[in-house]
């Protein structure tokens, strides 16, 4: 799939925007990539195997800083938004984070694509929009839409701040709600936890909840070609994709990939479940995503939930070996 252009990847050097940038400087890739990040989790070396590529930039900034935004964004033709806070419990013991680090980064967003004239938009929203629909399933057009998060809202906000800045300033902006998105180089997420406890105590891992938290985890890989297949078709002012497997797996089961990815024999582990539904407070236990709109454009997904988190904690468990914290 051809991606011309220039892009500006706005938390670019985190754990999606990274395999943005290897996409967008392959074969028949974009005419330039700029990454705009804060570094409060993305890592140099996520990209460092491009250092000779001329067509990468790096601008070291924060998107809270709307005017270092705008100087980085001009000149550019389309900006993929991934910036915010990754961590939904975070809430619990800052309730504005949401508010700083995604709401207020994503009018920022908007707000520097009105001044430099920047007229397509890729924006990294999530399934949190939608609230705890238990078991029902999500369809983009479903309503009312009722966030039990900061994270959520804030998600919700950016949307919302995108579709009106779509209609009244001519800008052209796509969203889209990913499932858990999971593969090398991942920076959080429960994979990645289990991962790294394993590694310190291979005799018995923690699982947050009752265990039975049941969702989709999607290969990075897959969400790549979903967004550029999406940004490629779409030409309405606003649209909004669900992005997920199509199928489930329990944190229960991905304890049992992560025992195996660790190298560890099935049953030698205890389990110790904090028990309740979900992990913590704002977590929605239960995800259930519709994908017919993504899959209608002709995107299919190449891996189910247990290949996609196999592969990633097989990688995390190499960058762990490479010394990669
Ligand atoms: N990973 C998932 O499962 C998932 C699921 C749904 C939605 N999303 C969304 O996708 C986006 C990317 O997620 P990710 O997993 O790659 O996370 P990540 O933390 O690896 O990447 C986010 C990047 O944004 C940067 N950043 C954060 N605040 C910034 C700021 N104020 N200014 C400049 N840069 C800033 C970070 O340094 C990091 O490089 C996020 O918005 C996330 O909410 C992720």
């Amino acid at each position: 799939m051809s991606s011309g252009g220039r892009f500006l990847i706005v938390g670019g050097a985190g754990f999606i925007g990274s395999h943005f940038t290897d996409h967008l400087l392959g074969p028949g890739g974009a005419a330039g990539v700029t990454l705009y990040d804060n570094f409060s989790s993305g890592k140099e070396w996520h990209y460092a195997h491009h250092g000779a590529d001329a067509r990468l930039r790096v601008v070291r900034a924060d998107a809270a800083d709307l005017d270092a935004l705008c100087a980085a964004m001009t000149g550019h033709d389309v900006v993929i938004h991934l910036a915010s806070n990754p961590d939904i419990a975070a809430a619990m013991t800052d309730p504005d984070i949401d508010f700083r680090q995604g709401t207020v980064l994503t009018r920022n967003v908007a707000e520097a694509m009105r001044r430099t004239g920047t007229r397509r938009i890729l924006y990294a929203s999530g399934s949190g929009i939608y609230g705890d629909l238990g078991e029902r399933e999500a369809h983009e057009d479903h309503g009312p839409l009722i966030p039990v998060s900061p994270y959520g809202a804030s998600k919700l906000a950016g949307e919302a701040l995108l579709s009106a800045y779509a209609a009244m300033f001519d800008l052209r902006a796509v969203v889209f709600r990913f499932g858990n998105v999971v593969g090398p180089r991942q920076t959080h997420g429960v994979g990645f936890d289990f991962i790294r406890r394993l590694r310190q105590d291979p005799t018995r891992l923690r699982i947050l909840g009752d265990g039975m938290q049941s969702k989709s985890y999607i290969h990075v890989s897959d969400v790549v070609a979903a967004v550029l297949l999406a940004h490629a078709r779409v030409t309405d002012p606003f649209r909004a994709f669900n992005v997920a497997t199509g199928d489930y797996i329990t944190v229960r089961d991905i304890a049992e990939v992560a025992v195996e990815c660790a190298g560890l024999t099935a049953g030698s582990v205890t389990y110790e479940l904090t028990g309740g539904r979900g992990g913590w407070k704002g977590d929605v236990p239960v995800i259930r995503l519709n994908t017919d709109r993504i899959r209608a454009l002709g995107w299919t997904c190449s891996r189910g939930c247990r290949d996609a988190l196999r592969d990633a904690m097989n990688a995390m468990r190499r960058e762990l070996d490479e010394g990669h914290a």
